[in-house]
């Protein structure tokens, strides 16, 4: 089954809440990208817009976090009520600690990287996460260009599901859009998070219609 998540960076921050109503109907959860300003070049979202968020929604929230020092932010996520929290694999050199303590507080936890970091990195926790989000831009902004050697990392992704006996869900963020949803779903992936390709497509009803429950 593919889901939708709406990456809320593409969204009209000055109408933030107007537009989660408007896309709400044609997706399956919201993805709110943390940064720091320190490990990506860009500065988002804290702990209040998230408190803020939750409250106008229920839709399942993932906070996808592109920080140093991720173990701060988890801590303070813990008690948010939240789906699910993503840690880059690039940003603690304890992520099965991370990993285990996100997944005791009964959140999901998945590990994502960097287009430029190899697969092998994660390959020691996949036993312990929930799903893999491949990192098909640079993680910083919304609107780059797809990486298609993305591609080859999910198909090994889903290779490694019967390697490991394992069902985690392969997530794909960035550049995702109605031209190549497709091929990605192809490869493999059952999560589509996209910033433009939601907030930004006039046709958004017929993308959900399209690909969503597939
Ligand atoms: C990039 C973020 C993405 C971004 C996706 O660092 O992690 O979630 O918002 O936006 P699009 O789909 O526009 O590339
Ligand atoms: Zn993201």
């Amino acid at each position: 089954m593919t889901k939708l998540s709406g990456s809320i960076l593409a969204a009209d921050f000055l109408n933030l809440k107007s537009e989660i109503k408007r896309v709400e109907n044609y997706i399956d959860e919201l993805h709110i990208d943390v940064m720091d300003g320190h490990f990506v070049p860009n500065l988002t979202f804290g702990f209040p817009l998230i408190k803020a968020v939750k409250n106008i929604t229920d839709l399942p929230i993932d906070v996808h976090l592109m920080v140093t020092n991720p173990e701060f932010h988890i801590d303070k996520l813990l008690d948010f009520d939240i789906q699910r929290i993503t840690v880059h694999i690039e940003s603690t050199v304890h992520i099965h600690r991370a990993i285990t303590k996100i997944k005791e507080n009964n959140i999901e936890a998945f590990v994502t990287l960097n287009p430029g970091t190899p697969l092998v990195l994660i390959e020691e926790v996949i036993p312990y996460v929930d799903g893999v989000l491949v990192m098909s831009v640079n993680p910083g902004f919304s609107g780059q260009k797809f990486i298609a050697k993305s591609i080859e990392k999910i198909k090994t992704l889903n290779n490694w599901k019967q390697k490991y006996g394992m069902n985690y869900s392969i997530a794909v963020d960035g550049g995702v859009n109605s031209s190549n949803a497709d091929v990605v779903v192809s490869a493999g992936a059952n999560i589509l998070i996209m910033g433009y390709g939601i907030f930004k497509n006039p046709d958004l009803e017929n993308l959900s219609s399209q690909l969503r429950g597939k």
